[in-house]
């Protein structure tokens, strides 16, 4: 079987689907790699590289779509900028495997699906334990979290480790993190290597030992969500109640810090606001602020998705795709993530959708047609299909 890597076209994306490393174990199992020329090299997996593992290079991007089966990081959906350019390559019963944005716009899932792919969604991935290595999304949000720290160290004045020098000494910088789920957990850790003192919430009360190991502080709100977490480990959203309480209670954390990065988001839900105007107008100027939900709404009142403002004496950085930053280790972790999925979906050099299994049932997407998963059929109100 073929695997079409093209490459990404989402602007200033520079990851790709598979890496070089990856191709022996994909070849042992059948597969033949065919990849855009170019589609690495921005990761810094240059063509040689792919060519030397066996994958054969194809400059044109219709011909890359030729394949079976098709591995793309932001496929149509997920890329809401260029993504539609790849519709008209796409063939009936190929199978499409990526980021789709399974819970973004009806209208483009059902153009995807009436193009007739077979696409699996990894953002639909179960989070369980047998379906570990292959969560795309865990490990875009590891990369994610990372490079928030970085991008608040840069653009903050202030120095983030306590340093003594000659000069007197240097207090540490104070990082806040709103939503401790696996970018928030990781923004925690990189921001305490980096030095900085770090104070993190979550509305799910078993975040506070996970803050707490990577030597964060937690902070207790004297309120409590109603089933904070569905079976899946998701928050689940509150009324508007809650979140007002929330901001009420999260002001003074806020402006006591000189870093905030929110990263609490509700899956196929508008971010809630959790850092209002006033908030950032109590902050000390100069201070930081990295809104990762800026994509989804935003964390934070005045951050704007895609666009570093300046407000009140703040910068607020609406990060969208920051894992695109880090494209080397993104597109690795990525590229191991889809060679664990690959054989649940392909037996014996054919398609085999084992429905039973709940890794394959739970990210197909479309097939046929239609939009055939059970839960985005339900979160669009689209009427039950029979079996
Ligand atoms: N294989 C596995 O078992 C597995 C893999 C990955 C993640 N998980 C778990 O799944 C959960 C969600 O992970 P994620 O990072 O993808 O989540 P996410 O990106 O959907 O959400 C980020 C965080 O924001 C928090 N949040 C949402 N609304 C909030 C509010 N109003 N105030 C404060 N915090 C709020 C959530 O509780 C979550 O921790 C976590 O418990 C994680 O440990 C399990």
């Amino acid at each position: 079987m073929i695997i079409g890597v093209p490459k990404e076209i989402y602007p200033g994306d520079r990851r790709v689907a598979l890496v070089p490393a990856v191709l022996p174990t994909l070849a042992k199992a059948g597969f033949e790699v065919h990849i855009q020329s170019g589609a690495g090299i921005e990761a810094g997996y240059p063509d040689s590289q792919y060519a030397d593992k066996g994958a054969k290079l194809v400059a044109d991007r219709a011909a890359v779509f030729a394949a079976d089966i098709v591995v793309q990081v932001l496929c149509y959906g997920s890329n809401d900028l260029t993504g539609k350019e790849d519709l008209p390559f796409f063939r009936r019963d190929q199978v499409l495997i990526g980021f789709l944005r399974p819970f973004g716009s009806l209208d483009v899932v059902q153009e995807i699906a009436r193009a007739g792919v077979t696409a699996f969604s990894v953002e639909l991935m179960p989070r369980t334990t047998r379906a570990q290595s292959m969560d795309a999304l865990s490990s875009m949000g590891t990369v994610c979290g990372y490079k928030a720290v970085l991008v608040a160290a840069d653009s903050h004045p202030r120095i983030f480790p306590m340093l003594t020098t000659a000069a007197g000494t240097v207090t540490p910088a104070r990082v806040f993190v709103i939503g401790a789920g696996v970018a928030g957990l990781q923004a925690i850790a990189t921001a305490r290597r980096l030095g900085a003192v770090i104070s993190a919430y979550d509305l799910r009360p078993a975040a506070k030992e996970q803050v707490q190991s990577l030597g964060g502080r937690f902070v207790e709100l004297p309120i409590e969500a109603k089933d904070a977490q569905d079976a899946r480990g998701y928050a689940t959203a509150q009324d508007e109640g809650f979140y007002r309480r929330q901001r009420e209670l999260l002001g003074k954390a806020v402006q006591e810090s000189d870093v905030v990065i929110t990263a609490a988001v509700i899956p196929g839900k508008k971010s809630p606001v959790l850092v209002t105007e006033d908030m950032v107008k109590g902050m000390a100027p100069g201070s930081v602020i990295v809104d990762l939900a800026a994509e989804r709404g935003g964390n934070c009142e005045i951050s704007e998705a895609g666009k570093t403002v300046v407000k009140h004496g703040v910068t607020i950085i609406g990060a969208i795709n920051v894992a695109a930053g880090v494209p080397y280790h993104a597109s690795m972790m990525y590229a191991r993530n889809i060679t664990a999925f690959l054989p649940h979906l392909i037996k014996d050099q054919k398609l085999n959708l084992n429905l039973e299994d709940e890794i394959v049932r739970e990210t197909l997407l479309t097939r046929g047609g239609e939009i055939v998963n059970a839960r985005v059929r339900e979160f669009f109100s689209l009427p039950a299909l029979t079996p």
